[in-house]
């Protein structure tokens, strides 16, 4: 059997037949032609939108809205998974058409996503029919490299995850009427023993190739990666990618046997291939593309989607970033524990950036994260309540700045007193940009806003020590560096407000706005903060503030009891026909 440590020590990269997919040399052209493409996972429409799907997506909109801040050129593609037998049973549960389901709950995650503010620039439904387009042309692909063949599947399917699981993925287990039944050792949905002539896709020859693909460190964080070195030193076994018509009907027949079904993972991973444009003989396969995802749909997506592309003669996806889960209470969401948290009550509590700043602060894609009202309201008074909001109102109340202006800075003024302080805020604040770039580009978009809120603390401990109030009042000197306290300030915000855009556009935008900032000077590229204490030309010296809105962030009552937990229903669980 391959082992990875063994094809990493005796084959080098240099030896890896998938080098002309992969190598910026091999498919440079290419690939630098397109846009880098952001997808989400698409999501089931057996059940509204909740909080993990929010995360999912939200992850891909911070990546996709910092890199139009630093004015690349990106696409973030989502959208809903129609199509399969779990969806074809929640249609029948409700005596529906399914197409009908379909249509509903797909709308209810848009308007979601829409809620809050998810940038998504393509919204890829399985049912439409340029989608079918792509997913028969991909099956025929695999059909012409030989890599489809007819046979028996013999298994257990486990339909709550649509998976196909071998013996050891599962175990018995007593269910809560004392009946024993067999469940997924991963997930613990239950599954049903199967036996099909299904069409199998041959991936147990395609280990070496995920192997090579493995060296290109395309797994984020590096634990999923390990997970996936690990799968591969196991049994690889073929792949059944089809159901017979007669079972699943809700699905995109095989092209030259429409008495199967396509099975719905290949059926729904085609999606990023749908929003790339593919099959246009026009357009390259696709660019580099970064897919996130939970750390549930990991083997599907490192294990199966990069099998299958290269089978197609595709490269395989440039990055997979995984991320781990969030829970209720401690306990994991479920529809039937009715824990599940409904993203639309948290934005009429928290307000729609409230829970995007919560989400992306809190949750950590290593290990799972716990939302309880208590600590949301913890971490958003803490950080933009007072820290970011009161910084804000500390330099633009009309108490200190009656003129409603940015003052001048004076090199001069600074107090020696206050030189070093100064001195070194100044460098941390310069080193900002860049440390927030490092850390959103290796998507620890948590670790980007805990650095931003540690300088916002730096900033009003500043603002604290120098008293500009107290300044301002004093002789010709301290009212000249009570001003330049008061530029700093300023200044400092207008850092932080473009640099918090992609995470809390509505926020940042307030705070933009308050600072007078015109729109050509929120971008990143090209930005330059600070000049004026190096001696150089800063055009917002002497500019107006814009109009005073109120508070930028409200406090929210810790101790208030709210639900943010839903039993939310479809329109059609609402209204049964
Ligand atoms: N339809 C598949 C994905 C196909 S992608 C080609 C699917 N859909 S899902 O609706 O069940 O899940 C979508 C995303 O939501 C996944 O990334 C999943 O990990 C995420 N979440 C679902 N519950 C979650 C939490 N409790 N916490 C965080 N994210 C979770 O899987």
């Amino acid at each position: 059997m391959w082992c990875f440590s063994k094809l990493q020590t005796v084959h080098g990269l240099r030896r890896c037949s998938l080098l002309p997919f992969m190598s910026r040399a091999g498919y440079g052209d290419v690939r630098s032609t397109r846009p880098h493409l952001f997808t989400t996972p698409i999501f089931y429409v057996n059940a509204p939108p909740h909080l993990g799907h929010v995360y999912s997506a939200l992850l891909a909109d911070v990546q996709h809205r910092y890199s139009g801040l630093c004015e690349r050129d990106t696409l973030l593609s989502t959208g809903t998974d129609e199509h399969g037998i779990k969806v074809q049973q929640a249609a029948v549960a409700l005596g529906l058409d399914p197409s009908k389901l379909c249509t509903q709950v797909s709308q209810q995650f848009r308007t979601m996503f829409d809620e809050m503010a998810i940038s998504y620039t393509d919204f890829v439904r399985t049912t439409e029919s340029r989608h079918a387009q792509a997913v028969c042309h991909f099956w025929k692909m695999l059909e012409k490299q030989g890599y489809i063949y007819k046979g028996t599947y013999q298994g257990w399917y486990c339909t709550s995850d649509e998976a196909f699981l071998s013996e050891e993925q599962t175990r018995e287990r007593i269910d809560p009427e004392g009946n024993k039944i067999r469940v997924s050792l991963e997930s613990g949905h239950e599954v049903q023993w199967m036996s099909e002539e299904n069409y199998m896709f041959r991936l147990s020859s395609l280990r070496p190739k995920l192997l090579c693909w493995l060296q290109t460190d395309p797994i984020q964080p590096a634990p999923f990666l390990r997970i996936v070195q690990h799968w591969l030193e196991e049994e690889l076994p073929d792949l059944s990618v089809s159901r017979q018509r007669n079972r699943v009907s809700w699905g995109i027949p095989v092209p030259s046997d429409p008495s199967h079904t396509i099975y719905v993972w290949l059926d729904a991973l085609i999606n990023y291939l749908t929003a790339a444009g593919y099959p246009d003989p026009n357009l390259s396969p696709w660019g580099p593309s970064t897919h996130f995802l939970g750390k549930d749909i990991l083997r599907f997506h490192a294990i199966y989607w990069p099998a299958f592309l290269i089978a197609a003669g595709l490269p395989p996806p440039s990055k997979l970033f995984v991320h781990s889960h969030w829970t209720c209470e401690g306990v994991k969401m479920s529809k039937s524990l009715k824990n599940v948290v409904d993203p639309s009550e948290c934005i009429i509590q928290y307000t729609r950036d409230g829970l995007r700043y919560f989400l992306l602060r809190h949750g950590s894609p290593e290990r799972d994260c716990d939302f309880t009202h208590n600590t949301v309201c913890k971490l958003l008074n803490s950080e933009l309540a007072d820290a970011l909001g009161g910084l804000l109102n500390r330099c633009t109340a009309n108490t200190i700045n009656p003129e409603q202006c940015w003052p001048h800075y004076q090199c001069m003024s600074v107090p020696l007193l206050a030189h070093d302080k100064l001195q070194k805020m100044l460098g941390a604040l310069q080193e900002l940009p860049g440390q927030v770039d490092q850390f959103v580009n290796r998507f620890h978009v948590h670790k980007a806003l805990e650095a931003i809120d540690g300088s916002v603390r730096c900033s009003n401990a500043f603002f604290q020590s120098q008293a500009p109030w107290k300044l301002l009042k004093g002789g010709e000197e301290e009212k000249t560096w009570g001003y330049s306290v008061l530029y700093l300030t300023l200044e400092a915000l207008r850092l932080y407000a473009t640099l918090l855009q992609p995470a809390v556009p509505g926020l940042a935008t307030a705070i933009l706005d308050r600072l007078g900032v015109a729109t050509i000077y929120r971008k990143l590229k090209g930005n330059h903060f600070f000049t004026a204490t190096r001696g150089e030309e800063c055009c917002f010296q002497g500019q107006a503030l814009g109009p005073d809105c109120g508070l930028l962030y409200p406090r929210l009552e810790v101790d208030q009891e709210k639900p943010i937990v839903t039993n939310k229903k479809t329109e059609f669980e609402n209204n049964p026909l």
